[in-house]
């Protein structure tokens, strides 16, 4: 597979690399199976898909130790990428940045990661009662100390810890260039997709004036972009996309004319290429610097998805792209 450089520390991955918080957080419960997770990471990691992207609260922890169990085995075949920040509470989520708190969740990560160095060290979320230089500094400590090769930082809250009227990224504009001061960043991690494309007008031209890395969330649109989900199918009451306005069979059945397009570019390719790729490519293609990750807890999917870093669009795909309908259905 394609190779791509991340960021301050020049990490290289492979252009595709693998979203695992599908197999232990924000999907259905039921549809998590330890086995096919286990398979699905060794199939990215035969495929040279090397970026594996975890967190301490995917589970909370669970997902961590399901990664460690490869790790164990094979550490030298994969990028470790995870996060630390928030805590998982019976009904809640809490941002917590206190220094103290993020050494002990950086010791306890390596733990359950079954390894002695963390390649990609990412701020899951600003804590909103901590300067974030504060949090920052704890984990440049953590880089000092040769626990954590490279810091990253997450803007994918954007949405929500946005002021009325502000534009989405404004505030984490703002927020990087104050933890730049202290150690540089290596990657920002923020959702880009097909249907969610704000970050390619209001944070990668900050990362690549930079050098740094950008991992995309979400490039898959949650599943939709697949083409594989049925309108008015519903959806599991664990599921992120029960809530989710673009989720709901009105607005999966208005945003159907964007999984027709990606079909439509898909076949233009061979009869084999599908729309996920086609979304894929469509990332990749927003620079060299973007990563995306996929999250994926099937080896047929996580195969697919690496196939995506074969697949070049060419200007008119991307014209084609451009002009498809905005998505309906918002957050905001
Ligand atoms: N930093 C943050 O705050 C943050 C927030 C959200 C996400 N992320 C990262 O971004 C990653 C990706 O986001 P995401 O997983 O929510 O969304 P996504 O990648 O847009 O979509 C994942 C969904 O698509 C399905 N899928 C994957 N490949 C497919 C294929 N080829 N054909 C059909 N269906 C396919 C998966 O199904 P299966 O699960 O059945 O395989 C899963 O339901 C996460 O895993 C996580 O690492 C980070």
């Amino acid at each position: 597979m394609e190779r791509r450089t991340i960021g301050a520390a020049a990490l290289s991955v492979g252009a595709v690399g693998l979203g695992c918080m599908p197999m232990s957080w924000a999907y259905s419960t039921s549809r998590q199976h330890g086995g096919d997770s286990l398979r699905a990471v060794h199939r990215a990691l035969d495929l040279g898909a090397t970026l594996l992207d975890t967190a301490d609260m995917y589970g909370p922890f669970t997902n961590e130790l399901l990664l460690g169990r490869v790790l164990r085995q094979r550490r030298g075949d994969a990028f470790v990428s995870t996060k630390v920040g928030l805590l998982v509470g019976d009904q809640h989520i809490v941002a917590n940045g206190r220094p103290g708190y993020v050494r002990r969740a950086c010791d306890a990560s390596l733990r359950r990661l079954q390894t002695d160095v963390i390649d990609l060290y990412q701020l899951h979320r600003a804590d909103p009662e901590i300067p974030v230089e504060e949090t920052w500094g704890a984990m440049a400590e953590l880089v000092r100390a040769g626990k954590v090769r490279a810091l990253g930082f997450c803007a994918v809250g954007a949405r929500s810890a946005r002021r009325p009227g502000a534009r989405l990224y404004d505030a984490t504009v703002r927020q990087l260039e104050r933890v730049q001061q202290v150690f540089p960043v290596s990657a920002v991690e923020a959702e880009l997709s097909v249907w969610s494309p704000q970050a390619r007008e209001a944070l990668l031209p900050w990362c690549a004036a930079r050098g740094v890395g950008f991992l995309a969330a979400m490039p898959l649109g949650n599943g939709f972009l697949t083409g594989t989900l049925t309108p008015g199918e519903g959806f599991e009451a664990d599921d992120l996309r029960a809530r989710h306005p673009r989720f709901t069979a009105e607005m999966m059945a208005a945003n159907q004319p964007i999984v027709a397009g990606l079909r439509r570019v898909a076949r233009r390719h061979g009869e084999d290429v599908t729309p996920a790729q086609v979304a894929l490519a469509w990332v990749l293609a927003q620079g060299g610097q973007v990563v995306p990750v996929p999250g994926a807890k099937r080896e047929r999917w996580v195969a697919e998805n690496a196939g995506a870093a074969d697949l070049r669009l060419t200007e008119a795909d991307l014209a084609e792209i451009a002009e498809l309908p905005a998505a309906q259905g918002s957050w905001d």
